[in-house]
C-alpha cells in the first residue's frame, strides 16, 4: 500500500531538487527577457517541476499546459509523440520556456518545440529536471537542465510508471519486482 516500499532507491532526493532549481532560475529568467513570457508544462509528467520552477521566476509570465503522449505505458519512449490537446496554446510572438520532467530520445523536446514555432513563438527555450546521458542522435538537447542521470527508468517528482508514482517528493528508482 505504501507508495515508498515500491522504491529500490531514492536517486535524488528533495532537499537536493529544491536547491539546484533555486540555482537555475536567475539563469533561465534572464534567457526570457524581451517578449511576453509563458511558461508550457508538459501534462503529466512536468506538473510537480513546473509548479516548484516558476514559483521562482518572479516577473510577469503566462502559464499554459499541452498533453502529450511518448509513453504509453511502458518503461521504454515508443518513438512516436502524439499530441493529446484539440488546440495548441497562443504563443504568437511570445517567448516560451517549454518544461518537461525528463529528456529521453528527445523526441518530446524537438515535437513541441518545433509546435510551438510553428505557432509564431519568438523564442523557445527547453528545460527538464533530468535528462538520460546517452546518445540522441541527432535530436535536441535541453538548453536548462538540472541533472544528468545514467539511462535508467526512473519515476517520482512527476514521473510515472503506468500512471502510478508520480506524488513520491524525491525521484528514484523502482524495485525490479514492481515492474
Ligand atoms: P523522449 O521523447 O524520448 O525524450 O521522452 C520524454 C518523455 O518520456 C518524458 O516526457 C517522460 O514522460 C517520458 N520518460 C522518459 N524517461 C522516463 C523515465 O525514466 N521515467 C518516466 N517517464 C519517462
Ligand atoms: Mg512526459
Amino acid at each position: 500500500m505504501n507508495v515508498h516500499e515500491d522504491i529500490a532507491r531514492v536517486l535524488i532526493d528533495e532537499d537536493v531538487i529544491r536547491f539546484r532549481i533555486d540555482e537555475m532560475a536567475p539563469e533561465i529568467i534572464n534567457s526570457l527577457e524581451g517578449a511576453p513570457i509563458v511558461v508550457v508544462a508538459l501534462l503529466k509528467g512536468a506538473l510537480v517541476f513546473t509548479a516548484d520552477l516558476f514559483r521562482r521566476l518572479p516577473v510577469r509570465l503566462d502559464v499554459e499546459c499541452i498533453n502529450v503522449a511518448s509513453y504509453h505505458g511502458g518503461t521504454e519512449s515508443s518513438g512516436e509523440v502524439q499530441f493529446l490537446d484539440k488546440k495548441l496554446p497562443d504563443v504568437a510572438g511570445k517567448n516560451v520556456l517549454l518544461v518537461d520532467d525528463i529528456l529521453d530520445t528527445g523526441r518530446t523536446l524537438q515535437a513541441v518545440s518545433e509546435a510551438m514555432l510553428g505557432q509564431g513563438a519568438s523564442m523557445v527555450r527547453t528545460c527538464v529536471l533530468l535528462a538520460k546521458d546517452k546518445e540522441r542522435d541527432g535530436m535536441q538537447e535541453a538548453d536548462y537542465v538540472g541533472f544528468s542521470i545514467d539511462d535508467e527508468f526512473v519515476v517520482g517528482y512527476g514521473l510515472d510508471y503506468k500512471g502510478k508514482y508520480r506524488n513520491l517528493p524525491y525521484v528514484g528508482v523502482l524495485d525490479p519486482s514492481v515492474i
